[in-house]
């Protein structure tokens, strides 16, 4: 079968394409802007192909889709940093809703069946109250962030292109998740990398921290990737699925697990640029609806995944930005 990755070099994308390869018959396309990094799947660089598009122009987008025709879609690709939904509010918007708008339409016009699945959001339910914890998917969302509001038009259009052309898309609310290759923009890597850094005497004990009060449900990004694939092999089409661990931690305790797991001595001083407008306080999902449709469940416990995350930059302490 012909399987489509959009968002390939990213950091959940190359854990996907990892996971793809492993299966008997399937042929991996991926789709790459011309100025994107590619170290996330240097290391299987020979086994895929990779085709140049932005996906923000529709007719490039129908061009590869045109030239792929896939089986599977796993769209991936999209601005998925909050704070920059901040700074450029229209740059986010338009990345997330335009890229998966002319991934439908270019879908519907080729005459082949193809399942899609669409990378949705925790950030979706934002303003979440403490009697919603554990987040159904059938909360309402109250979306915090620009970078949020761009994720529920994404979450609406693949219901609505569901509805109204009964395409095959399935929609997953995936919750924070990390691992190896994470960018170091986002919270687990970022403090890792800066563990490391004072690990290998590059910086004093010194460490930057944001709001260590919001809860977070983390997965890890290799149960994540089984996830996306079980999404399309088992998922109902229509449907929106949460995809975390029912678990959450404070980004405070995350920190003390990392600092616990490298023995380093380390002095925390909040900076002040790493507050946000506003923040969501906590997300913890329920996920048994998609247990209960593909019997997925998160396998990888946090400790292993914060272990693997500190290993993975003490191999590669000058890896890039990479989200
Ligand atoms: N990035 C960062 N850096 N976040 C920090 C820091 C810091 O130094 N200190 C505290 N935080 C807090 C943030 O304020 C937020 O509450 C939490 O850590 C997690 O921040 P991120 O790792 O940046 O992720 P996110 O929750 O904003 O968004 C991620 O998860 C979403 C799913 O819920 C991203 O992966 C999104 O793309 C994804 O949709």
């Amino acid at each position: 079968m012909r399987v489509l990755i959009t968002g390939i070099t990213g950091f959940a994308g190359s854990h996907l394409a990892d996971l793809c390869l492993e299966k008997e018959d399937v042929e991996l396309y991926g789709i790459i802007r011309w100025r994107s990094r590619t170290e996330n799947i240097e290391h299987i660089w020979d086994r895929l192909k990779l085709l140049e598009c932005d996906l923000r122009d529709a007719t490039s987008t129908r061009d590869v889709i045109k030239e792929v025709e896939p089986d599977y879609i796993f769209h991936l690709a999209a601005q998925s940093y909050v704070p920059t939904s901040w700074r450029a509010p229209s740059e986010s918007l338009s990345t997330n809703i335009l890229g998966e708008l002319n991934v439908f339409e270019a879908v519907r016009k080729i005459d082949h069946p193809c399942r899609i699945q669409i990378a949705c959001s925790s950030e979706e339910y934002g303003m979440v109250l403490e009697d919603e914890i554990p987040i159904k998917e059938t909360n309402p969302l109250r979306p915090l962030s620009p970078y949020a509001v761009s994720k529920v038009a994404q979450d609406m259009l693949g219901y609505q292109y569901y509805k109204s052309y009964g395409m095959e898309i399935v929609r997953t609310r995936g919750f924070n998740h990390t691992g190896p290759r994470r960018g170091p923009v986002f919270v687990c890597s970022d403090f890792a990398k800066q563990i490391v850094d004072i690990e290998n005497g590059k910086k004093s004990s010194v460490m930057k921290v944001g709001n260590l009060d919001a809860k977070r449900d983390f997965t890890d990004v290799r149960d994540m990737a089984r996830a996306y694939w079980l999404s399309l092999e088992r998922g109902k089409a229509g449907e929106v699925y949460n995809l975390c661990t029912s678990k959450s931690y404070s980004i405070r305790e995350i920190l003390d697990m990392l600092i616990k797991l490298s023995g380093v001595k380390v002095d925390i001083r909040t900076d002040k640029d790493r507050l946000r407008p506003s923040d969501v306080p906590l997300l913890e999902g329920d996920y048994s609806k998609f247990n209960n449709d593909t019997g997925w469940e998160p396998r990888i416990p946090i400790e292993k995944t914060l272990s693997d995350l500190l290993e993975f930059w003490r191999e590669n302490p000058d890896r890039g930005l990479v989200v």
